[in-house]
């Protein structure tokens, strides 16, 4: 099975942004990506859930693509608050992160519930991003690859594909601390997620895996040239359309 050609470099707003400053932000993001006419990469943001449908608007005709930084489980009905993976899509999303460690961690999130999380999208038509990461006290007690199997186990739906799902390993510490795992330590947790998959997914080398945590410009081209790296996940440094394209660049 050939590696996917085709990397991602997707950005997690997170819950930053006005209307003004999103539109500002995504039409930044459009015309540096119109400029560059990539074929051989995708870009994806992911902004808050109130913005979505404005910059879908904003970017059509780019290339850009959109997607939801979670979503509910069922389709519709009483969870107040709560965005479905219908909605979504209706607002002019293609992709969902899901699983992220901000909402394991706030929102109690367990591999159950993502794992659901991924389902309802595929239900929507949506691709999943699926993430997981281990902590700081995980990685020092030499639990990381065993917290990673034990996540995707739990958190990637039966029945999986390469065209169904994404995976995002994101270390929970090197999320906006600066911090970054070595070239070899992201390389070795990709091999391992890639190994476990193998076991759920059928064309488990060509399931796009993405690094996230501290990725900016200045280090991207090094984490993306990582072994069984597929593109990024992107938080503060998507949030600055000069920064994000570099990312995207580098890719
Ligand atoms: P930072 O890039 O800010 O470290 O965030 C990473 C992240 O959580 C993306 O989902």
């Amino acid at each position: 099975m050939a590696r996917t050609p085709r990397p991602l470099i997707a950005g997690n707003w997170k819950m930053n942004g006005s209307k003004a400053d999103g539109l500002a932000l995504a039409k930044g993001v459009a015309d540096g990506v119109k400029q560059a006419g990539w074929t051989d990469r995708e870009v994806l943001i992911c902004p808050p859930a109130t913005l979505i449908m404005a910059v879908a608007e904003a970017v059509r005709g780019s290339g850009v693509l959109v997607g939801g930084e979670d979503c509910h489980a069922k389709p519709s009905g009483a969870h107040t608050g709560d965005v479905s993976a219908e909605m979504l899509r209706d607002a002019g999303a293609s992709h969902v992160i899901v699983g992220h460690s901000e909402r394991r961690t706030d929102h109690g999130e367990t591999d159950a519930m993502v794992r659901a999380k991924a389902e309802a999208a595929w239900r929507a038509g949506l691709m999943p991003i699926v993430c997981i990461g281990e902590t700081l006290a995980e990685r020092e007690a030499g639990r990381t690859l065993g917290v990673l199997e034990t996540q995707l186990k739990g958190s990637v739906p039966a029945g999986a594909t390469a065209a169904k799902l994404v995976v995002a390993y994101e270390p929970v510490w090197a999320i906006g601390t600066g911090k970054t795992p070595t070239t070899p330590e992201v390389a070795a947790a990709h091999a391992h997620i890639r190994k476990v998959l193998g076991g759920l997914v059928a064309d488990a080398p060509a399931v796009r895996l993405l690094y996230g945590g501290s990725v900016k410009g200045s280090n991207a081209a090094e984490l993306l040239a990582a072994g069984d790296v597929d593109g990024a996940l992107v938080g503060g440094a998507s949030l600055k359309a000069e920064e994000f394209l570099a990312i995207a660049k580098a890719a």
